[in-house]
């Protein structure tokens, strides 16, 4: 980061992911989440037809990927599988820009609800999905596996589109 770039505040853009970016996703997915993705994954997941997958860069570095999200979208519901800040990149806007840019798309895509889960311990993630105007819809109780080897509940959150 140059001097200039860290006097300003970062500008950023979200744009449509494609399979070269498989690499980095998965990269980022594996830095934030116990159970990673490879990078065959991601990219069956982005080339197999009905998902929606964006990627949020900050002007100034445009080569780096610092975010991304990753929906299903199938018979008007989408389902939020992934959505991921770098760890050095947060508390910058990003994942607003992001997430609002990829509802956008979702809703574009045909769905009008979209559905998510979320650690019930994930504050930063819970108060952005809260701040979007999504409501819990459910729990699921022992769901995620923590890297420390304990179970996580999830929360079923949910909002409508349009
Ligand atoms: C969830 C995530 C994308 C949010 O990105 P971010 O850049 O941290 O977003 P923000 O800086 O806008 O923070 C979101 C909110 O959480 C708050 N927050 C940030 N860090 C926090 C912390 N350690 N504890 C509590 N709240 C925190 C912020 O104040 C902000 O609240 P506000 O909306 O009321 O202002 C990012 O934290 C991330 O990638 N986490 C790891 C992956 C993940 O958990 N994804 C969601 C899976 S469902």
């Amino acid at each position: 980061m140059g001097l200039f770039d860290f006097f300003r505040t970062t500008e950023w853009r979200v744009d449509a992911a494609t399979g070269r970016h498989a690499a980095q996703i998965s990269e980022l997915h594996g830095e934030n989440f116990a159970r990673g993705w490879s990078v065959g994954e991601i990219e069956a997941l982005m080339t197999g037809g009905g998902t929606v997958t964006d990627i949020l860069r900050s002007r100034a570095g445009s080569s780096r990927i610092d975010g991304f999200a990753l929906s299903r979208v199938a018979g008007g519901e989408a389902e939020l599988l992934s959505i991921a800040v770098s760890s050095r990149r947060r508390g910058k806007g990003g994942s607003t820009k992001l997430l609002a840019q990829h509802l956008a798309r979702i809703a574009a895509a045909g769905a009008r609800r979209v559905v998510l889960e979320v650690d019930e311990d994930n504050e930063p993630a819970l108060r952005l999905y809260r701040r979007f105007g999504f409501d819990e819809v459910g729990t699921r109780p022992a769901y995620y596996a923590r890297r420390d080897g304990t179970r996580g509940t999830a929360k079923v959150l949910a909002r409508n589109l349009g």
